[in-house]
């Protein structure tokens, strides 16, 4: 059932366990991500990002995310979320739809105007009693990647500064923090690293829930030592989408013959819910609903 976002991630803070930010762009996803909630008795958060809004349209994504969350999940609190909102009048838009949280995402721009983009969010958010998520240093995706390896760019330089981001949360007043610590959007399995010495120092100086971005491909080993060092929500997409396009490959070499897209899809939406579980199961939100 939806609840207050402020229900979900405080409980979790206080408990020191992550809730998993699972992205959703159609029906088979919503549906995976909310039947392991209810599977595995977890809170979780719902988001859809700016791609994902384009190609339903809000309307429709919306109210599919919240009637699956108020009927399929009614026995479990679930959230719905904006993820990286560049856009002021989207976020503003899904305030007005009734998103439970919004990720207004200046971290490209520089500071004083992040501090501006963050704090105008807030200002119609909170009225509402939505949360704001901001984020502070850059999460780079595969372009970035190419970019690292090159050398164009240093990761050092682009994660967030535990000092800088203790005066961006006083300045703005925003809810959670998405903080740039190692990880990239997408999976790369070995490759990516959390600085926990950083994330340590980040959740010394901030008091606000922090938000792990880019989580899929990382082991758990380091879920678990992040979460320690005060993560409180981690992002996953790009480990679901594997799952998807797996099965589906598969279904479709084994049933060649089928046309039904429900029969095609559903070992796909098995297997995404077996990824959330496993998730769910990794961030210790398992039994806290
Ligand atoms: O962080 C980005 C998310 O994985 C969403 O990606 O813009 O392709 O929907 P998208
Ligand atoms: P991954 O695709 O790496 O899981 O990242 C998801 C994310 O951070 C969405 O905001
Ligand atoms: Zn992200």
């Amino acid at each position: 059932m939806i609840v207050p976002i402020k229900q979900i991630i405080a409980k979790a803070k206080e408990k020191k366990y992550a809730v998993g930010a699972f992205n959703t762009s159609n029906l088979e996803i919503t549906l995976a991500i909310v039947r392991a909630a209810v599977a595995e008795k977890s809170p979780v958060i719902i988001q859809s990002s700016e791609s994902a809004i384009k190609y339903s349209n809000l309307e429709t994504l919306f109210n599919m995310m919240t009637t699956i969350a108020n009927t399929i999940g009614k026995s479990v609190p679930i959230a719905i979320h904006l993820d990286h909102g560049h856009d002021l009048n989207l976020v503003k838009q899904c305030i007005n739809i009734g998103y439970n949280s919004v990720h207004m995402d200046a971290s490209d721009k520089d500071f004083a105007t992040n501090v501006r983009l963050s704090k105008q969010a807030v200002k119609l958010a909170h009225s509402k009693k939505i949360w704001v998520q901001a984020e502070l240093g850059s999460i780079l995706g595969k372009e970035g990647l190419v970019k690292l390896e090159t050398g164009e760019i240093n990761m050092k330089d682009l994660m967030t500064d535990p000092y800088q981001a203790e005066d961006f949360v006083a300045r703005t007043g925003i809810d959670t923090l998405a903080i740039s610590v190692g990880t990239i959007h997408g999976q790369f399995r070995g490759i990516e690293k959390v600085d926990q010495r950083r994330l340590k120092k980040i959740n010394s100086l901030v008091k606000i829930p922090l938000v792990l971005h880019g989580g899929s491909g990382l082991s758990s080993k380091i879920f678990k030592e992040a979460i320690k060092n005060g993560v409180s929500v981690i992002n996953i997409d790009t480990n679901l989408r594997v799952a998807f396009k797996k099965a589906l490959l598969s279904q479709l070499k084994k049933e060649s013959d089928l046309i039904d897209p429900r029969q095609i899809l559903a070992p796909s939406t098995e297997a995404m819910q077996k990824e959330v579980v496993k998730m769910i199961r990794i961030f210790g939100s398992r039994n806290k609903a």
